[in-house]
């Protein structure tokens, strides 16, 4: 029977009316499928085209960040076991390109944090391991006088040897007080320090820095934020969840002490603890962690 024929059958002719609306739709689809293809090979071709400028560019970057770091590593390179220890891998290049990328989020994030910086400030690297940020971050509005200090006696050792220029180093114990005198630094910076201590540990070196920091002072400490909660072992989500902190084991770092372990700590954690001691500006994503951007009060 022909459709025509059976289009006229009362039964027969809804089905047949329902499959010429589906071959309509079929064939629209095909059509703008048709015309889609030719646009991706249109879109390949235009893609194909710009590629190969784009690749020049990005090279170029590459080469011009080898070359800077090349010039940044007329100060020496420290060995294998200290970037090791302080980067979780001991490659040369990845060691140098992070502490870059890091000292540049941190000189824009003073910069937009405080405008006043003119090179007169006394600066605080605590932690600073065997300098990754610190030998990249001295430029512009961060130019004062730079002091670093870390519980690591060999990457202490290795910096006095080595970059005595940037800064005067000193070695901390694992507990305060450092040697610093109260309202000391304008600047006081932590990098991935405050994300391996225990809470008591923690909340005493908070408590010390908050001594030693000039009233008014800026501190930028990074801390495991909610962007790696993701990472967190599954022993220590609970706690992470109830508490919004937690202390992870992690295995040992050859060279460092037993409670350098992983810790997180969310938003509502910092804002209700942290702010016993500072003024909690705001938490800023640096890459994976965060830094948290803290200010002392002044005095009453
Ligand atoms: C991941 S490393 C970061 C080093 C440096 N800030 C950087 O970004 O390259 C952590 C550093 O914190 C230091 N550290 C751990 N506990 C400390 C403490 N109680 N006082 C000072 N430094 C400490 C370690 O020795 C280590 O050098």
């Amino acid at each position: 029977m022909n459709r025509k024929l059976a289009r006229r059958l009362p039964l027969l002719g809804k089905w047949v009316r329902k499959l010429d609306v589906l071959e309509e739709k079929y064939a629209r689809l095909k059509s703008q499928r048709d015309s889609l293809k030719r646009q991706r090979g249109y879109l390949k071709s235009e893609l194909a085209e710009v590629r190969a400028p784009l690749e020049a560019i990005q090279r170029e970057k590459d080469e011009r960040r080898a070359l800077r770091h090349k010039q940044e590593s007329l100060l020496p390179i420290p060995p294998a076991s200290l970037r090791l220890r302080v980067h979780g891998t001991d490659d040369e290049v990845a060691f140098l390109s992070v502490g870059d990328t890091i000292a540049s989020r941190i000189r824009e994030i003073v910069r937009a944090e405080d405008q006043s910086f003119d090179g007169t400030e006394r600066i605080l690297d605590f932690g600073c391991g065997c300098g990754r940020v610190l030998r990249f971050v001295e430029n512009g509005p961060l130019s004062g006088k730079f002091f670093a200090t870390d519980i690591d006696e060999e990457a202490i050792s290795w910096c006095r040897n080595n970059l005595a220029s940037l800064a005067t180093f000193s070695r901390n114990g694992d507990q305060p007080p450092l040697e610093f005198g109260r309202d000391s630094f304008d600047l006081i910076l932590a990098i991935s320090v405050f994300t391996h201590l225990p809470e008591v540990l923690e909340l005493s070196w908070l408590s010390e820095l908050q001594r030693i920091a000039k009233p008014g002072a800026i501190l930028l400490l990074t801390v495991h934020g909610e962007g790696l909660f993701s990472t967190v072992p599954s022993g220590s989500y609970d706690e992470l969840s109830r508490r919004g902190f937690c202390y992870a084991a992690c295995g040992q770092t050859a060279g460092l002490p037993d409670y350098y372990q992983t810790s997180f700590h969310s938003p509502a954690y910092i804002e209700r603890y942290w702010s016993e001691f500072f003024h909690v500006r705001r938490i800023v994503a640096l890459g994976g962690q965060d830094v948290v951007v803290c200010e002392k009060r002044q005095a009453p």
